[in-house]
């Protein structure tokens, strides 16, 4: 069915196949169509029509037979009209989903009193006014060739604004030239991915624990073989990565995704002479280094081995995941095949949000919304581990100096999954770190993210939690 249009307005396009050998009268043909679409729940109750000129127009027929067979259709019930002469599907049709027996009702999960699921960004506090104002910017000023297909690196006013702020807030080594844009960090590692495959890469090293949905399955479904780098304190233990015989390695040094460890400046020289022995590839995922609250800024690795490392970045932390713009720093060597990895992929991220990206940038906006940002997430993570110490104070939280979640270590004796299902059973979510061991031992943890949850929400869910250990312990 072509566009059946919206409550705001008639569609001008319906698709309907009329057989002038069939010897059926056409206005007939029509209501059928018709009919068997709103059955099929192709055309919504509400959807308007289009005005039977248009639509007579479109199929080559006198205007009198569509409004033959849209008056038959309002006698049967299938069609209302407006005020204002349209037609709509009328509201109390019976609908079936297309192709099925009737539509089932969507299955929702279980209620949750509070959730610290992980990798949400408090999108309510999005900067609508000043990228309303970029994406205005960019509408009014921008020249209609630059809309046609362009280079799939991305826009040079972006490469310039966020090498400029990189270099500045970063510390990264960063040229115009060096920078492609993509959706998200997601997309950015399955582009590097293929690119490290085609340069004959066989086994890349991931941090253990790190996130299971992007490099890990990317990597396997690549073909590659996949080795765990034990994570410490201070992020991932280098002494293991010599022994682990990989061509790159995936790394998040400035806040371990989960754990929150640092990578000391001695670890990361290492990687990088690790790096530069064998010609291997350096993976930052920089992913949330924006937000720190006590602590000293902790400067990119790229900056100090900008032809080993591709620096990731993404606005999926800062501004919203819906957005997906993300961003890669590539040594020089690699930049013309992760352009053409891209173009193959989707041939170059939007060009407007792209432009409106970049202004936001130059103006500052991203500074200021920033600044703004980081108190809110820093009363949260307050209030977490205020609401920690307070209700379990044997638990031991890590990496809370940064980011927008907080990982507390459970005592021994303490088991995850037992806890994690006591406290699902109370309506809260919350994720253990074992589900991100790639070899699957260690101790257990749970993730808060804590970036939507309101200090009060927080504070529920954190009793929530000591309730369920309670039940655990008990049992
Ligand atoms: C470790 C890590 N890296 C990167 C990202 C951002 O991914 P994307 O830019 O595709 O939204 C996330 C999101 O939660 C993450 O957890």
């Amino acid at each position: 069915m072509g566009r059946s249009g919206t409550n705001s307005g008639p569609a001008e396009d319906l698709l309907i196949e009329l057989d002038r050998d069939a010897g059926v009268p056409l206005h007939r043909q029509i209501e059928a169509s018709i009919r068997t679409s709103i059955r099929a729940g192709r055309l919504r109750t509400g959807a308007s029509l289009p005005p039977t000129r248009t639509l007579a127009a479109g199929l080559g027929v006198s205007r009198g037979v569509v409004v033959e067979a849209y008056q038959q259709l309002v006698a049967e019930g299938y069609l209302a009209s407006r005020s204002g002469g349209y037609t709509q599907v009328a509201a109390s049709m019976p609908q079936v989903a297309a192709g099925a027996g009737p539509a089932a009702p969507i299955p929702r999960p279980a209620a949750r009193r509070v959730d610290f699921g992980y990798g949400r960004t408090d999108v309510s506090h999005f900067p609508r006014a000043a990228w309303l104002r970029s994406i205005r910017t960019v509408l009014t000023t921008t020249p209609n060739d630059r809309f046609a297909y362009l280079d799939g690196r991305g826009v040079p006013e972006l490469h310039e604004a966020l090498c400029d702020y990189l270099n500045r807030v970063r510390g990264t080594s960063s040229a115009p030239g060096n920078v492609v844009i993509c959706s998200g960090y997601g997309q950015g590692i399955s582009l590097l991915i293929q690119v490290l495959v085609q340069h004959g890469a066989r086994r890349i090293a991931l941090e253990d624990p790190s996130s299971n949905d992007d490099a890990r399955v990317l990597a396997a479904a690549a073909g590659l073989d996949v080795v765990g780098i034990p994570v410490g304190p201070d992020g991932v233990q280098v002494d293991a990565l010599h022994r682990a015989d990989a061509d790159a390695v995936v790394l998040t040094p400035s806040h371990q995704w989960p754990t929150g460890g640092v990578l000391s400046a001695g670890a990361r020289a290492e990687v990088i002479r690790w790096a530069k022995d064998r010609g291997a590839i350096v993976v930052e995922d920089d992913y949330d280094a924006e937000y720190r609250y006590d602590r000293s800024p902790v400067g990119a690795m790229q900056g100090l081995a900008p032809d080993q490392i591709v620096y990731c970045g993404t606005a999926s932390k800062t501004l919203a995941p819906g957005l997906r713009l993300g961003w890669m720093v590539v040594p020089p060597r690699l930049v013309a095949d992760v352009t053409a990895a891209k173009v193959l992929a989707d041939r170059g991220s939007p060009v407007i949000d792209q432009l409106a990206f970049a202004d936001f940038l130059t103006r500052g906006e991203f500074d200021r919304h920033l600044r703004r940002m980081r108190p809110v997430y820093r009363r949260r993570r307050d209030a977490l581990l205020r609401a920690l110490r307070t209700h379990l104070p044997d638990l031991e939280p890590a990496g809370v100096a940064a980011g927008q979640h907080v990982v507390a270590w459970l005592p021994p004796g303490l088991d995850e999954a037992a806890v994690v299902a006591a406290a699902a059973r109370r309506g809260l979510g919350i994720h253990g770190v074992g589900p991100y061991r790639i070899a699957g031992t260690g101790p257990g943890g749970l993730i808060f993210g804590y970036a939507i949850l309101g200090e009060s929400a927080i504070a529920e869910g954190v009793a929530l939690l000591a309730a369920a250990i309670r039940e655990v312990r008990g049992s």
